[in-house]
């Protein structure tokens, strides 16, 4: 019961990632505001949870849906708790193709969002002595070849400014960190390209095999291995950290595939032949 008696807000908590840390943070106490675009969702987690937790339809696009958000957990009696994680994939085109509006789409969703939550958190939780924030990132920050170049540059931007706003806020008592989520099955990506209705379970089944075979902890992540590690972060167990990352990959970015993949040629096998 890290969060009893307070308040955390999540964004994107109609699925996925979101969903799962709003019913653990729910779960440890928190009273939960979740603000999403996603209406019915929304309206799903809230009934599922007994009372502990709210919707608040909200596109994050939208500075004064944020501040509304926001606003909602401190007239409830003060804001705690900020996961900053709503977010899609963006536009697809690569940097020699790509329209100037779908590049500002993508950082107005998943960079401009963190900062301006962070922008209208901090005043709230300063006044209250403190508070702590997670913002979503991902493992395409750290290299190439996992998400589009849009999406990777705004997650890499979310890693840079948490650290900046990490200095910013720590004489406010206001801790700042991120998540690097790896290869999670939610319905990210099946949304990303339109598969719904009776394809979608077999998408999900492929999208589970390809991540537990991308990397060294051999299953597909979970959004409750996300949702675990925000629970850290944003409890006081992590009252001595702030300003950085946890990767929760299974592994992924660790190095090569021969790294830790006995049947995959690397230069010492291909050398073998030689011997
Ligand atoms: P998801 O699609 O299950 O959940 C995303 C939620 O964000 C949805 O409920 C959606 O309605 C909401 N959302 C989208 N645009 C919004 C807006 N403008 N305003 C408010 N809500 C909005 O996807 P998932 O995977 O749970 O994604 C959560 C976060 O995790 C995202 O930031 C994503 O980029 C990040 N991530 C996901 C990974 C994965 O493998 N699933 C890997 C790395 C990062």
């Amino acid at each position: 019961m890290r969060f009893e008696g307070k308040r955390a807000v999540v964004t994107g908590g109609a699925s996925g990632i979101g969903r799962a840390t709003a019913l653990r943070l729910a779960q440890e106490g928190a009273h939960v505001i979740v603000g999403d675009l996603d209406a019915e969702g929304g309206a799903a987690i809230a009934d599922a949870s007994g009372g502990a937790i709210a919707f608040l339809r909200t596109d994050v696009t939208h500075e004064a849906d944020i501040v509304a958000l926001l606003a909602a957990a401190d007239a409830a009696g003060g804001l705690d708790v900020l996961f900053n994680n709503a977010g899609a994939g963006g536009a697809r085109a690569p940097i020699g193709e790509i329209a100037a509006e779908d590049w500002d789409a993508t950082m107005a969703l998943l960079l401009r969002s963190v900062a301006l939550g962070i922008r209208h958190a901090a005043p709230l939780m300063a006044k209250r002595g403190g508070g702590a924030i997670v913002n979503t990132s991902s493992v395409s920050a750290l290299g190439t070849g996992y998400a589009p170049t849009a999406y990777s540059t705004a997650k890499a931007g979310v890693l840079h400014l948490t650290r900046l706003a990490a200095a910013d806020l720590a004489g406010d008592g206001i801790r700042v960190n991120a998540v690097v989520p790896g290869f999670i099955t939610t319905g990210i990506f099946t949304r990303h390209l339109g598969i719904a209705g009776e394809k979608l379970a077999a998408a999900d089944a492929a999208i589970a095999g390809v991540a537990a075979g991308a990397q060294p902890i051999q299953r597909a992540g979970t959004p409750e291995d996300i949702a675990a590690a925000v629970a850290f972060l944003a409890s006081d167990d992590a009252s001595f950290v702030t300003g950085t990352h946890i990767v929760i990959d299974g592994g992924l970015t660790i190095g090569t595939r021969a790294s830790w993949d006995r049947q995959s040629p690397s230069l010492l096998t291909a050398l073998e032949a030689f011997r």
